[in-house]
């Protein structure tokens, strides 16, 4: 059996994270283009001034980014540095990219819209003809060499102006904003771009929340994710009807989850994590409604959402064609103390002794991902997509060259368990590597965390002449296209 004859091979990245143009060709501002660079020590920052001018800086609170005074704005402040705003400037180089994609053989590239580029605050009437030129060309461009876009319509980064004066996806205002640009996506790009993603990662919103936070925080939180579930179904209906060839998915971040010891305890714990993290989001989205769980996820933090007939009906109507993930780690959790945590940025859960962890303390498992891959093919039945997973790891430049062999050492055993997966009946259609070319870390606003084939010339301080080159790896990687999957062997 092995990988299907039109298998879309290929590589992943985000507008926030790569594109830069932050403040060209009439793209408005992002909140990430007001985050600070980071480690894995110490978090990203968002830096403000309040309605009196006085400066702030704070620990980026992931999902929940409103700054928490009325009058207050996102400021620039001297001495912090940004990296999304130029990131690895996809903006100035995507023919050069778009050919290096090619030179590997590329099936497929999945990329987002930036929002605030073809809606520069979100409340305009009218779009900005330049964004929509921009990407324009860029399919274009791609479709030159047969490379099949996958487009994330939103990856982390709605327009500064809608989390200033509404308070971001809390606010139900936003669902018809998002629908508008969506709708203009399917518009403009019809006939260019047939597979879309409508929210990436929308489970991070609560698979990542400590359950200590307060009932408030988990409130605000569901309703959040409530109000990105009907602009996502909203979105998904629109886009077949502009164009019944669209194939459009839903994403979500796929940690494997495993019970840490064989106390039933663990076992029904770790059920209740894959609930919570993974199957509350697909399940709504692949099912258009929501899960028997749900109620017990709410009442746990005395969560009451405001859910509309019309947003059930919404949510009945749009439901997904496809069920992409993110593949990175797997997670050992525990209901017993006293065991040794992991330490990473986006990482918890208990040290699994069979694994090893990656710098940044990610646990490294091709197993989970054939796991996870029929657990969820199993639950859902529709085509399925592994839409990121890589290394990110310190790359050394020699002589002109990145030798990333523990990058291919990384891949060979994570495509072998994709090969499995297939031939256990898992109807896997693509698979688009993380970072593929070099881009700015989301969890950490590094540089020197690097998920490439293509190596880019631009480092933690801002400094680098952008120039680009392929990595051993992305030689590797070509050969493992051209041979199907079939060929993985090390150079
Ligand atoms: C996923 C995101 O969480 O993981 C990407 O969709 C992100 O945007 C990727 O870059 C890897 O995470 P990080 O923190 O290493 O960039």
């Amino acid at each position: 059996m092995g990988f299907k004859k039109d298998f879309f091979w290929g590589g992943a990245t985000a507008a926030n994270q790569y594109e830069g143009g932050w403040n060209e060709g009439g793209r408005g501002p992002a909140l990430t283009d007001y985050t600070t660079g980071g480690s894995v020590k110490e978090s990203r920052k968002v830096t403000w001034v309040d309605k009196d001018g006085n400066p702030h800086v704070t620990d980026q609170i992931p999902f929940n980014d409103t700054i928490p005074e009325e009058g207050a704005h996102y400021e620039t402040l001297d001495g912090y540095l940004y990296p999304n705003r130029e990131a690895t400037d996809f903006y100035h180089h995507y023919k050069e990219d778009i050919a290096l994609f090619a030179e590997m053989g590329f099936k497929m590239f999945r990329m987002s819209i930036s929002w605030s580029r073809i809606y520069p605050t979100g409340v305009e009437e009218e779009p900005n003809q330049a964004g929509i030129e921009f990407y324009r060309n860029v399919f274009k461009e791609l479709r030159k060499y047969n490379i099949e876009p996958l487009v994330t319509i939103w990856h982390f980064d709605t327009p500064l102006y809608l989390e200033e004066t509404l308070g971001d996806w809390k606010n139900r205002d936003l669902i018809p904003l998002f629908v508008k640009f969506a709708r203009t996506c399917f518009t403009e790009f019809k006939g260019l771009v047939k597979y879309w993603l409508t929210f990436n990662e929308i489970n991070n919103t609560v698979n990542f929340l400590p359950d200590q936070m307060d009932d408030l925080y988990y409130q605000e939180a569901y309703q959040h994710l409530h109000n990105q579930f009907v602009a996502s179904a909203k979105a998904v209906k629109i886009g077949h009807e502009i164009d019944p060839e669209n194939q459009i998915g839903c994403m979500i971040c796929g940690i494997t989850y495993y019970p840490h010891t064989d106390d039933p305890k663990d076992i029904l714990f770790n059920r209740y994590k894959w609930e919570k993290g993974i199957f509350y989001c697909g399940d709504v989205q692949c099912f258009g409604e929501y899960p028997v769980y749900a109620q017990k996820l709410w009442d746990e933090h005395h969560v009451r959402l405001d859910i509309t007939e019309e947003d059930l009906k919404d949510l009945k109507e749009g439901t997904v064609d496809m069920y992409t993930f993110s593949y990175y780690m797997s997670q050992s959790v525990t209901t017993h103390k006293g065991e040794e945590e992991t330490k990473g940025n986006m990482s918890t859960g208990v040290r699994n002794s069979h694994l090893v962890y990656s710098d940044w303390g990610w646990a490294l498992d091709p197993t989970g991902l054939q796991y996870s891959l029929e657990k969820l093919y199993d639950r859902y039945r529709i085509p399925i997509m592994v839409v990121e997973n890589g290394l990110g790891a310190f790359d050394e430049v020699e002589d002109g060259k990145v030798h990333d062999d523990y990058r291919i050492d990384y891949y060979i055993p994570h495509i072998k368990a994709m090969g499995d997966a297939i031939d256990n009946g898992v109807d896997l259609i693509a698979y688009t590597t993380w970072g593929c070319v070099d881009v700015v870390s989301a969890g950490t606003g590094e540089m020197r965390k690097r998920y490439g084939f293509i190596y880019v010339d631009k480092h933690d301080d801002g400094t680098g002449d952008m120039h680009r080159f392929i990595k051993d790896s992305g030689y590797w990687y070509k050969k493992v296209i051209e041979s199907n999957g079939t060929d993985l062997s090390k150079p």
